[in-house]
């Protein structure tokens, strides 16, 4: 039987692409203030800005292309069932070949009503506006999860992480809550590794194996090597 690898990718994995991570020192968080652009209260306030923002990552997301990592990560499911949960919102490990995918905080690509939560539009790499409405005449709002909002895929990742034999980390400061903790759902007798060239809150981690190395180095490697088990 095929062993079970999740992934659990943050934005570091897509940086070599061209897409700026949140909490490095050249990251989004730097340029724009959270409160700004990725909470309700700044939607209801500048509904405008907090479009614009998406608007302006859902063009750039159209210019990158999916980079080392995200084709060796597709590349595991020649020997492993690997469902990846990503924090990401860009579509680079759809792009790249992987079958499963869980975005915990939403996509770019898709937007959706703000009377019904339900009602979800794949919109591409479009714009939207400030006047768009879905089929029940709300506004779209960009389907994403912002902060303070619930995170509704949380126990579906968890469980997916409860049944890891191998449990792969890679390009997430593992700063946001609840989806760095998401590790510690992992089983006792899980290898772990976690990807990322930054010193991460790892204690009390056990069977762990850390590769301080960027994304398109470590990744392809550790495939590689779990291809050849
Ligand atoms: P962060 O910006 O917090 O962390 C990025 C991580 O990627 C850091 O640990 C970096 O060291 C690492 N990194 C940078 N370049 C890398 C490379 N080339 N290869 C591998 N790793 C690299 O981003 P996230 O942890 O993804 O949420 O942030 C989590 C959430 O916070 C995001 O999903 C987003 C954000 O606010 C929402 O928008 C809801």
């Amino acid at each position: 039987m095929k062993k079970n690898i999740v992934v659990l990718s943050g934005s570091g994995i897509s940086a070599e692409s061209g897409i700026k991570t949140f909490r490095d020192s050249d990251g989004l968080w730097e340029e724009y203030h959270i409160e700004d652009v990725a909470t309700w209260d700044a939607w209801v306030k500048n509904r405008e800005l907090v479009l614009e923002f998406y608007n302006h990552r859902r063009m750039q997301l159209a210019a990158v292309q999916p980079n080392a990592a995200h084709y060796a990560l597709a590349r595991l499911e020649e020997k492993y069932n690997v469902q990846v949960v990503t924090q990401n919102v860009d579509d680079l490990h759809e792009r790249a070949g992987s079958s499963k995918i869980l975005h915990l905080h939403g996509e770019l690509v898709k937007v959706r009503s703000t009377l019904d939560e339900n009602l979800i539009y794949n919109i591409g790499y479009k714009e939207i506006f400030a006047g768009d409405k879905c089929e029940k005449g709300s506004q779209l709002r960009p389907h994403i999860v912002w902060f303070g909002e619930p995170v509704p895929l949380i126990a579906k990742a968890a469980y997916m992480v409860s049944e890891a034999d191998i449990l792969i980390v890679v390009g997430t400061s593992l700063q946001v809550y609840p989806a760095a903790g998401l590790m510690h759902y992992s089983p006792v007798g899980c290898k772990r590794y976690v990807i990322d060239p930054a010193s991460l809150p790892l204690d009390g981690i056990s069977n762990l194996t850390i590769i301080r190395k960027k994304a398109g180095d470590g990744v392809p490697e550790l495939v590689n090597e779990l291809l050849e088990l």
